[in-house]
C-alpha cells in the first residue's frame, strides 16, 4: 500500500471544475513529475495533494487517514511544498524565511532550539545558499530567491517533498544542480520528491514516475519510457516528436518536435 493517495478528486474554482472524480497515488521513496500544458491542473493538484485548497468530494489519503482529518503541524511534519509563485513578506532575511520550514516542531512562541538551528544550516549548505543567510530575500536574483524558497522546503524535514516547478528562474546549471540535489535526498534518504516540470526531457531524466495530464484528466502515468513517447505527447501537448535515447542516462529525450495544431488550449 503506497502512502499517499488521492481517491476520486473533484475539485472547482468557483463553478468551472477543474478535475472530475481523479484518482493518483505518488509511489513512495521515488521522484515522480507532473507534467503537462499550461492551466491542465497540474498545480491545482499539487495544492489538493497538500490540503492547500480542500476538494469538493474525493479524499486525499496519507499513512490510511484523510488529510482533510489530519492535525496541521503533523502534517507539515510529513509533506513540505514549494508553491509554483512563493511569496514573502518584505524586509525577510533569507535566515528568517528559512526558519519559517521548522514551524512545524515549534510549540507555542518557542525560540529556535539547537535543532531547528542544525536543520535550517543543512537546508542553507544544500541549496548553496549559505552566504546569502543574512541577505534581505527581496534583493536576491530570480534563481537566488528560488533556491533559498527550496531551502525553506527541506528545512522542514520531511518525508514528502513536492514543488511546483523548482527550476523557474534557474540558469541550465542551477536547474541540474537542484535535480541533482532532489535525486540525492531521493536515493540517499529515501524521500519521496514530486514536482511539476516544463521540461519533458528532464522530466525523463530524473523521474521513476511520470503523470501527464490534460484538461484535468491523466492521460498517462507510468516510467519515462512509457510517457515520454511520440504517442503520449501527441495526445497531450499536440506536438510530433522525435524520440531518441540520451546518451548518458539511456533514458527517453525528445530530440526535436513540431506542433501539430493550436498549443494555446488546455
Ligand atoms: N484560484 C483560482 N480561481 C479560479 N480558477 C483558477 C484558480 N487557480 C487556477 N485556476 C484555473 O484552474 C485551471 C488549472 O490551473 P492550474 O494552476 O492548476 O494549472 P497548471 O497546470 O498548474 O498551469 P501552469 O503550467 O500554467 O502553471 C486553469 O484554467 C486556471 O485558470
Ligand atoms: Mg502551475
Amino acid at each position: 500500500m503506497v502512502r499517499l493517495y488521492a481517491e476520486e478528486l473533484t475539485v472547482r474554482y468557483d463553478d468551472r471544475t477543474i478535475f472530475e472524480r481523479l484518482s493518483v497515488h505518488i509511489p513512495d521513496r521515488q521522484i515522480t513529475a507532473i507534467i503537462g500544458p499550461n492551466g491542465c491542473g497540474k498545480s491545482t493538484l499539487l495544492k489538493t495533494l497538500t490540503r492547500i485548497i480542500s476538494p469538493q468530494s474525493g479524499a486525499v489519503i496519507l499513512d490510511g487517514q484523510a488529510i482533510s482529518q489530519q492535525h496541521t503541524k503533523e502534517l507539515a511534519k510529513k509533506m513540505a511544498i514549494l508553491p509554483q509563485t512563493p511569496e514573502a513578506a518584505s524586509g525577510l532575511t533569507v535566515a528568517e524565511l528559512v526558519s519559517y520550514g521548522r514551524f512545524p516542531y515549534q510549540k507555542g512562541f518557542g525560540r529556535l532550539t539547537k535543532q531547528d538551528y542544525e536543520a535550517i544550516d543543512w537546508a542553507l549548505h544544500m541549496t548553496k545558499t549559505a552566504d546569502l543567510k543574512h541577505r534581505p530575500v527581496d534583493a536576491l536574483s530570480g534563481g537566488q530567491r528560488q533556491r533559498v524558497w527550496i531551502a525553506m522546503a527541506l528545512a522542514q524535514e520531511t518525508d514528502i517533498i513536492f514543488l511546483d516547478e523548482p527550476t523557474t528562474y534557474l540558469d541550465i546549471a542551477h536547474q541540474l544542480e537542484v535535480l541533482e540535489l532532489l535525486e540525492r535526498l531521493n536515493k540517499e534518504e529515501g524521500r519521496t520528491i514530486v514536482m511539476v516540470l516544463h521540461d519533458i526531457n528532464q522530466a525523463a531524466r530524473f523521474a521513476d514516475y511520470i503523470i501527464a495530464m490534460k484538461g484535468g484528466a491523466i492521460i498517462k502515468s507510468g516510467r519515462s519510457e512509457d510517457v515520454i513517447c511520440r504517442e503520449v505527447l501527441r495526445d497531450v501537448f499536440g506536438i510530433d516528436a522525435d524520440i531518441g535515447r540520451d546518451p548518458r542516462t539511456n533514458k527517453p529525450v525528445c530530440l526535436t518536435y513540431h506542433l501539430l495544431r493550436e498549443a494555446y488550449s488546455s
